[in-house]
């Protein structure tokens, strides 16, 4: 009785441990990526046209390759932190070459990865707009800002023109 009992427990334990794990996986696959800003350029045109206009869109390319693993006296953060989209999170900029499309200062340096956002058809993205639901993209937080832009640190006067 008792040895069929222990089947039975380890049997159901197998299972919560299989939902568990399921459901991380799904959670997993929740997540969104990031994919560049060219890929939000058909849907929004004129925020990406203004967008490329200005010194965001080109934020890389004052960085020099040795500046890649160099960090910032002030700040504590690597240069390049603060001049690509997604340093140091998940499927964010990591290597110059094979990251080019996120070596700026993209949509998603202030609306977080867009990939989940960006599958999602214009028509339904209108439609849950109106209903107030989730459009699966962040409205820029201020705060993201002032991780690069830090008030008290004069950039021309440190790295000179
Ligand atoms: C397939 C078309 C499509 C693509 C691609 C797309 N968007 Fe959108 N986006 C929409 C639509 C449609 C809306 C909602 C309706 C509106 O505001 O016009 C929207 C809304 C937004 C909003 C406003 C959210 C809010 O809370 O009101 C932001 C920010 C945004 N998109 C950013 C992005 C970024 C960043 C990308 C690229 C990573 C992107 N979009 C790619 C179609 C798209
Ligand atoms: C991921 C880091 C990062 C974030 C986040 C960021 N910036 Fe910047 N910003 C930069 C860098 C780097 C430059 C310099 C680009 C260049 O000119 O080479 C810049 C330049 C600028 C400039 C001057 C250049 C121009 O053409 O407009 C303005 C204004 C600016 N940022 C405003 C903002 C505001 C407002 C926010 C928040 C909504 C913000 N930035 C968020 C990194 C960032
Ligand atoms: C904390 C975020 C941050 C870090 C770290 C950082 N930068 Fe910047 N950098 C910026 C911002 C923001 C600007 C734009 C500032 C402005 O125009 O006032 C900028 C501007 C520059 C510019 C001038 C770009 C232009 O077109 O005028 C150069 C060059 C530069 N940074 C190189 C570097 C190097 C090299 C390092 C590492 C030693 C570094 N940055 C570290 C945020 C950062
Ligand atoms: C430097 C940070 C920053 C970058 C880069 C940026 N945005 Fe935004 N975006 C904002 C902020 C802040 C707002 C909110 C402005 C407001 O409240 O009026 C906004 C608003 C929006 C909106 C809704 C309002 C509108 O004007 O339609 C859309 C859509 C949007 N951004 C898309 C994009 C796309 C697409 C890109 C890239 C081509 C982009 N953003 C790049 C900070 C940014």
């Amino acid at each position: 009785m008792k040895g069929k009992k222990a089947v039975l427990a380890v049997g159901f334990a197998a299972v919560l441990l299989g939902a568990f794990v399921a459901a991380h996986l799904f959670a997993e696959g929740d997540e969104a990526e990031f994919i560049g800003s060219k890929k939000c350029r058909k849907c929004h045109f004129k925020v990406y046209r203004d967008w490329a206009k200005r010194g965001h869109a080109k934020a890389f390319e004052p960085l020099k390759p040795e500046d890649m693993d160099k960090v910032c006296d002030k700040t504590k953060k690597k240069c390049v932190a603060c001049h690509v989209t997604g340093y140091g999170k998940p499927g964010g900029f990591s290597d110059p070459e094979k990251d080019k499309h996120l070596a700026e200062v993209g949509c998603e340096a202030c609306h977080g990865p867009g990939s989940l956002h960006a599958d999602m058809s214009p028509r339904d993205l209108r439609e849950i707009k109106k209903k107030g639901g989730d459009l699966k993209i962040k409205m820029a937080d201020p705060e993201a800002c002032v991780y690069c832009h830090n008030p008290h640190i004069n950039f021309k006067e440190l790295y000179g023109e």
